[in-house]
């Protein structure tokens, strides 16, 4: 493709994509194809001379798209979003033309600067403590996985790098991690990776509300050093994924700096409502964790992958990630930041120029609006669910989250369904719904008990498609046959 060529393309999809956006409901928002039925349409093989760009395309719109799910569609209420807007997509574009590998200051020192500034912007906007620093990483999975290998650095002493967590006998082997029974399961992705073992994954119960008993923590942090292990670090969430649940921070953090764990808080989806000034009482005790991540790719309009992590002591994720061999020495040294020390992966994308392009595309009051209307919409929609005699709800509203069940008969006796029917006729309705393409919702387990979740945070949502879809699914629960 020559440079002519590219340009008009180009164009063309930019009108593709405006068309796109433009048009989006007319899709079904869950792709409806089936198993294999995408794969079955494509070649074999690669082929062996160039293709026309159009033939390129053509096949793109016919076989490809029928098989995607339509993330941007206002009627998307299932996950948490990765909520997209205008100029961070047009912030992409222009990180794909330059195509910069962002590993080093040296590399793009413009691409670090705006990091380390855009950065210090967000914990303004969140209200994090003034001297954490922060770093883009991939996800919040890598992020949390960053967050333990420091603590299972700082729990022996730096020595699990050098020798390896077997030679360090029952200091390395035996190195509890606490979290939640509500916790995102990237936690205990995060101990198998670091070699820490899943089964040193403490869940901690938690109370009527969802949120970590701090009671049961100290117990279990006792029981933990009486046997002769190491407790290592809490994750503590602030927005579980399943039910919103906030773990209250203050009194988890005394624990923390009592007993000298380290406190990381996976705030992936909500840490974005953080831009709320009415919601900061959620950070109270912020000041005694040690890490903090939360997605702008989830709810602060800025496409995937983006990932917001900071830290107060970066010198120790350095200590635990930096590696420096002679081939990516420069001549800065340590006057400069190189950001490939500061997580996994050596290479890097130019992420924070759409974090950039897009808190000064909205401003800060712009995405405050934004958010406080999904809150009002989802609000709305969860009174809503409330007040129906044959709905149930089974995790109350948290920011824009919350999950319900058909609970036809609720409450009477001798019409009452056991928990069993229930499951099969909320899995029935679940189906039915995303079948019919008109929205998508998932599901959770809320105490043993399956639920359908319900998210507000899509860019393009309105107070339409919102109550649109309760009674889409009112319809189709009372249709169902109990
Ligand atoms: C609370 C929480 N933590 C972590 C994650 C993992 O996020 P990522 O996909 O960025 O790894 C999620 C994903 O939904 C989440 O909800």
């Amino acid at each position: 493709m020559d440079r002519e060529e590219f340009r008009r393309r180009a164009h063309e999809l930019v009108d593709w994509m405006a068309d796109y956006l433009e048009g989006v409901e007319a899709y079904p928002v869950r792709a409806q194809v089936a198993p294999g039925e995408t794969k079955a349409k494509l070649p074999a093989g690669p082929p062996a001379k160039a293709e026309p760009f159009e033939e390129i395309f053509a096949d793109f719109e016919r076989d490809l798209l029928p098989g995607m799910t339509h993330w941007q569609h206002p009627s998307f209420f299932a996950y948490f979003p990765a909520n997209s807007s205008p100029p961070s997509v047009l912030a992409e574009m222009l990180t794909a033309t330059l195509a910069a590998q962002c590993m080093l200051w040296q590399t793009s020192p413009a691409a670090s600067e705006l990091e380390d500034r855009v950065l210090d912007w967000l914990v303004g906007m969140l209200g994090l403590p003034a001297d954490f620093k922060g770093v883009i990483q991939d996800s919040a999975t890598s992020a949390t996985l960053a967050a333990i290998l420091t603590a299972r650095e700082q729990a022996t002493d730096w020595q699990a790098n050098e020798i390896g967590l077997a030679a360090l006998g029952a200091k390395g082997t035996e190195l509890v991690v606490y979290c939640s029974t509500e916790a995102h399961s990237s936690i205990e992705k995060g101990l198998k990776v670091a070699g820490l073992g899943r089964r040193n994954l403490r869940r901690i119960e938690t109370g009527e509300d969802f949120a970590m008993r701090p009671e049961a923590l100290a117990a279990a942090i006792t029981e933990d050093r009486a046997a002769g292990r190491t407790p290592a670090c809490l994750v503590a969430s602030i927005g579980g994924t399943g039910t919103g649940a906030m773990d209250p921070l203050r009194p988890l953090g005394e624990i923390c700096r009592r007993e000298g764990l380290w406190l990381h808080v996976d705030a992936a989806w909500a840490g974005s409502a953080l831009i709320l000034p009415e919601e900061r009482g959620l950070l109270d005790g912020i000041e005694l964790a040690d890490s903090f991540v939360f997605n702008p790719h989830k709810w602060l309009f800025t496409n995937f992958d983006c990932t917001a992590f900071f830290l107060r002591d970066v010198a120790a994720l350095e200590r635990t990630l930096a590696l420096v061999p002679e081939y990516l020495k420069s001549p800065e040294g340590r006057a400069v930041t190189d950001y490939q020390n500061w997580s996994v992966p050596l290479g890097r994308r130019f992420r924070a120029l759409k974090l950039w392009f897009v808190i000064r595309a909205y401003g800060v009051e712009g995405l405050r609006a934004m958010l406080r209307r999904h809150l009002t919409w989802a609000r709305e929609l969860h009174d809503q669910v409330a007040a129906a005699e044959d709905f149930e709800i089974l995790s109350p509203l948290r920011l824009s989250l919350f999950s319900f069940r058909y609970h036809p008969a609720h409450g009477r006796a001798g019409g009452d369904l056991d928990e069993a029917r229930l499951e099969a006729l909320n899995t029935r309705l679940l189906e039915c719904l995303n079948d019919s393409g008109k929205l998508y919702l998932t599901q959770n387990r809320v105490r043993g008990r399956y639920a359908i979740r319900f998210v507000v945070g899509q860019t393009s949502t309105q107070r339409r498609p919102v109550l649109a879809a309760w009674e889409i699914i009112q319809a189709s629960a009372r249709g169902l046959e109990p």
